[in-house]
């Protein structure tokens, strides 16, 4: 049985650069290599789900350009349903992404265009949509505002709320109270806890934190150490394995996010959920891109087997 996946967030196209090593203010230096792809978190974690095997709505805003044909085209091959609020007089937004090709590590500017605009009116014109979901995620590169209302009418429908909160902002603990579930990375983690995140036990104590703030459970994600769960002062580790070198982590949040969703949406246990997270996170560090880099689900379910 797989119930319906409904994401609110942000498509933007990603400009990667990749290089040595970053510049510094000032400096020009010379690059390896430029890609244009898809990218934004919202629609890298419906793309994700989609491919993975989830059933998913992606709700947003995009301008009337190319752009959003390069979102529209992504969504119809990965099989996602977009519900899309059109903005001919804004642009659909995009990404500057530098690559360091040592570590296959990045650092982002993302500008949202159309996607700056997204609404609570946008988010209550969906609320039939969001009530009748499974599972009801979201991240926080679209107005604070906006997410808080998806998360609100999805908790009142009793809907399952992942909340991936990145990029790091600060949370009213209204909103934490909000969320079955918080995803946060080591960095965000610590913004949200003052709990400087390096080992296991500073994520335990960074997860009890968000618990005690009125979140459900924790999960921090940790790149290469893995994901660490934590509720009822509980927790599971599930390491982290790529299916190969690792070229590109950008997404990589994003494909753990979209697989997790995809699992707990078909009834998976939590420590399976995580496994598969892991797995769909794992293959898409080895491909270069965001979207572009989302496993098949016989690819997961391969990589999983072996
Ligand atoms: O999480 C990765 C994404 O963050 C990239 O695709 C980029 O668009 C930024 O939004
Ligand atoms: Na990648």
């Amino acid at each position: 049985m797989s119930q319906q996946i409904v994401i609110l967030g942000i498509f933007v196209a990603d400009a990667a650069y990749r290089a040595d090593r970053l510049p510094r203010l000032g400096e020009t230096i010379l690059g390896h290599h430029f890609r244009l792809g898809p990218g934004g978190k919202g629609s890298n974690q419906s793309v994700a789900a989609a491919r993975a095997g989830g059933d998913v709505h992606f709700i947003t805003r995009l301008g009337r350009d190319a752009f959003a044909d390069m979102a529209r085209d992504l969504w119809r091959d990965a099989g996602v349903t977009p519900d899309v609020t059109e903005d001919p007089d804004s642009y659909t937004g995009s990404a500057f992404i530098f690559l360091e090709a040592a570590t296959g590590q990045n650092a982002i500017i993302v500008a949202q265009g159309a996607a700056a605009r997204i609404s609570v009116a946008d988010v209550e014109a969906r609320r039939g949509l969001i009530e009748g979901a499974g599972l009801f995620m979201t991240q926080l590169e679209q107005p604070l505002d906006a997410a808080e209302h998806g998360l609100r009418i999805a908790r009142g429908a009793g809907v399952r709320t992942i909340l991936n909160p990145a990029p790091a902002a600060e949370l009213t603990d209204e909103m934490l109270s909000l969320c079955d579930l918080i995803t946060p990375n080591e960095s965000e983690a610590e913004g949200l806890t003052g709990v400087t995140v390096t080992t296991f036990a500073d994520a335990e104590a960074a997860a009890d934190r968000l618990i005690a703030r009125g979140v459900g459970a924790a999960i921090i994600t940790m790149g290469e150490k893995g994901v660490l769960y934590r509720k009822g002062g509980q927790s599971l580790h599930v390491p982290a394995r790529a299916s190969g070198p690792v070229v590109d982590t950008t997404g990589a949040g994003d494909a753990f996010n979209g697989g997790l969703a995809v699992a707990l949406s078909q009834g998976a246990a939590m420590e399976q959920a995580l496994q598969f997270g892991a797995a769909v996170a794992g293959i898409s560090v080895t491909r270069h891109g965001a979207a572009s880099a989302m496993p098949t689900r016989s690819e997961v379910e391969a990589f999983l087997r072996g």
